[in-house]
């Protein structure tokens, strides 16, 4: 049984904590969050301890630590909890910092392969679906993967405020699902953006609406297309063109009713929002990394897949303040 503490209490972490109880192998012994309030409704809930996050850290009995806090703590609490040996989950990013995360990197250096990173679009079974596809070489080679990731609607501007920027703070989900799907880094990216949904985004020196291009050594290519607002729902579609054929993934939509009439034909929206569409993902996450921490084995996206997508988060937003490509070796 892995027993587990679960650090942040916030919208995500009474994700991680669902999932931490659904499991039949591990348990919630804990929970902390600076904001006592959050921590004691899930401490409620779950029926485990409330406690500070220095006393779930440095716990005996407790193996492994989720983080789900905010974003500017996840590097010093991936650096204490690998000190006192636990097995560590981490919500992405790293850091909003490529060098703060890189020398995260350094300190956990032959356990990092370890720390498992929430980057749970990979196990949505869908995306899951295709990449195992790719790899299998079922389309022939990969040539243009096209990735469409459009939120229902822009956050309040404090939180864009904080963010980090789109590429770090949403676009950093597609780069990472392009480094899966593609299996290696791309040499170069070029990104454009743009403020059309909130002026106020743009006031606050981010982009709402934005497209990266991301180049491999090969010639192989990649897009993705970002927008903080679709009218419609979370629009959140892949395809891939191989030599010899093509792979798709369409939205996953809140039912299946199709009505045909003489006026066309209608269907429902996409599933609402990330929550909605990717909570199957959260369970499975979970799942692998409960399975890797019993089995001894490496974290199926883990700390070095953490870095790499800052890696290309940042060679965008350089390319975004350039106007040129931006060689991702030289971030
Ligand atoms: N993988 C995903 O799909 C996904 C989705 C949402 C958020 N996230 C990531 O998860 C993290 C949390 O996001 P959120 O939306 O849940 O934010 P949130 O603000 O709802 O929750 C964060 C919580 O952490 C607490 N906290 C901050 N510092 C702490 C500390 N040192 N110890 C204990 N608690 C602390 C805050 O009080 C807050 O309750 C962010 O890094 C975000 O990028 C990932």
């Amino acid at each position: 049984m892995l027993n587990v503490g679960l650090l942040g209490a916030g919208r995500i972490g009474a994700v991680h904590a669902n999932a931490i109880q659904s499991h039949p192998d591990s348990t919630l012994i804990a929970v902390s969050d600076v904001v006592s309030d959050n921590a004691q409704k899930l401490a409620t809930q779950y029926h485990c301890d409330m406690r500070n996050t220095d006393d779930i850290i440095n716990d005996p009995a407790i193996n492994a630590v989720l983080i789900a806090t905010s974003t500017d703590t996840h590097a010093d609490l991936i650096e204490a909890a690998t000190a006192a040996g636990k097995a560590v989950f981490c919500e992405k990013p790293v850091d909003l910092s490529l060098s703060r995360a890189r020398a995260c990197l350094d300190a956990t250096a032959d356990k990092a392969a370890r720390i498992m990173l929430g980057f749970n679009r990979r196990f949505d079974p869908s995306f899951a679906a295709l990449q195992r596809a790719v790899k299998a070489g079922e389309i022939g080679k990969p040539e243009l993967l096209s990735i469409t990731s459009f939120d229902p609607a822009p956050p309040p501007v404090a939180y864009v405020k904080v963010s980090g920027g789109l590429f770090r703070d949403m676009m950093i989900h597609d780069f990472d699902m392009a480094n899966f799907v593609m299996g290696d880094l791309p040499e170069s990216i070029t990104a454009v953006g743009s403020s059309l949904v909130d002026p106020a985004i743009g006031e606050a020196g981010d982009v709402d609406t934005a497209v990266a291009t991301l180049r491999y050594a090969d010639g192989r290519i990649a897009v993705i297309q970002n927008s903080r607002r679709a009218s419609y729902g979370y629009d959140q579609r892949l395809e891939v063109l191989g030599s010899q054929g093509q792979l798709q993934v369409k939205n996953v939509a809140e039912n299946t009713l199709v009505k045909s009439t003489t006026d066309g034909i209608q269907s429902a929206n996409p599933l609402h929002f990330f929550l909605e569409r990717y909570m199957p993902a959260y369970h499975a996450e979970w799942t692998a990394f409960v399975t890797s921490v019993s089995n001894g084995t490496d974290a199926p996206v883990n700390l070095n897949d953490g870095v790499n997508a800052l890696i290309l988060a940042e060679a965008a937003t350089q390319s975004v303040q350039s106007g040129l490509p931006s060689s991702v070796a030289s971030i």
